[in-house]
């Protein structure tokens, strides 16, 4: 975690030799203690996320969490709550969410996010957005120094119409930072992958930091066929980090 982040921190758990994935578990379960009974949730996506909803279930059985509202980011999530016998709504019902839980794929020292590696980008930015708190949860790998500092890329949602001319404009737009996007496939398959809302995802590569993010943020959603893109600026307002180390929180 960064300086900013730590001097405010509280760390608990020591914990040893853990696996990325154990260590997603223990990030995950740490924010479901945040979770009151009679809460409106919103269920974020992806293998940190899982854990969360996994847990938010196991306590419901167990009498310890009673009258929870889910609204789920994704057809997937919506179909792991179903199956775990959580009661679910939507946006329309429940305009105002209490907390929302969920993963990210980079976190910058001021809780700015990279999101949508997962192709969930645009439900999770309504619901987090409609959400009083949103609680980040993450293994360690995924702080960067800066947004698009781990090499890997930044989703952007867009209409199929004419995916290879906005693809050309999203490059244009940060030619400075040696931009490159590339179509997202289906996973071991010749066909662009489809999102939940059925989109089209350009993942961006920068060779270069981008900058003004806010700048970059208001640039991207000026373009005509772009839907969404995956940065999730001033929107986090807790941070849960599990490490080799421990686990830290950043303060609310
Ligand atoms: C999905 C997302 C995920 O939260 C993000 O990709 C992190 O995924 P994981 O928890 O599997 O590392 O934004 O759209």
């Amino acid at each position: 975690v960064s300086s900013t982040q730590s001097s405010s921190s509280n760390r608990t758990h020591p914990v040893n030799s853990l696996t990325q994935d154990e260590l997603k578990k223990i990030a995950a379960y740490k924010a479901v203690e945040f979770v009151q009974s009679g809460m409106v949730l919103g269920l974020g996506t992806g293998s940190t996320a899982r854990h969360a909803v996994d847990r938010i279930a196991e306590l419901m059985k167990l009498g310890k969490l009673t009258n929870i509202v889910g609204i789920p980011t994704s057809n997937v999530t919506r179909d792991q709550a179903v199956s775990l016998g959580i009661p679910l709504s939507d946006l329309d019902t429940h305009p105002i969410i209490d907390m929302s839980i969920d993963g990210a794929d980079e976190v910058d020292p001021e809780m700015n996010l990279v999101k949508g590696r997962g192709g969930s980008l645009l439900r999770e930015k309504m619901v987090e957005a409609a959400s009083k708190k949103f609680i980040v949860i993450v293994d360690e790998s995924k702080l960067v120094n800066y947004i698009g500092g781990s090499g890997l890329a930044m989703p952007v949602e867009i209409v199929p119409f004419c995916w290879k001319f906005t693809l050309k404009r999203l490059e244009m737009l940060f030619m400075e930072a040696g931009c490159v996007g590339k179509l997202r496939m289906f996973a071991g398959r010749e066909e662009p992958f489809v999102t939940d809302n059925g989109n089209y995802i350009i993942d961006l590569y920068f060779k270069k930091d981008i900058g003004d993010l806010k700048a970059s943020s208001d640039a991207i959603l000026r373009l005509a066929g772009v839907v969404e893109h995956g940065m999730f600026l001033d929107m986090a307002t807790t941070l849960i980090v599990a490490g080799e180390l421990g686990v830290t929180r950043s303060a609310d």
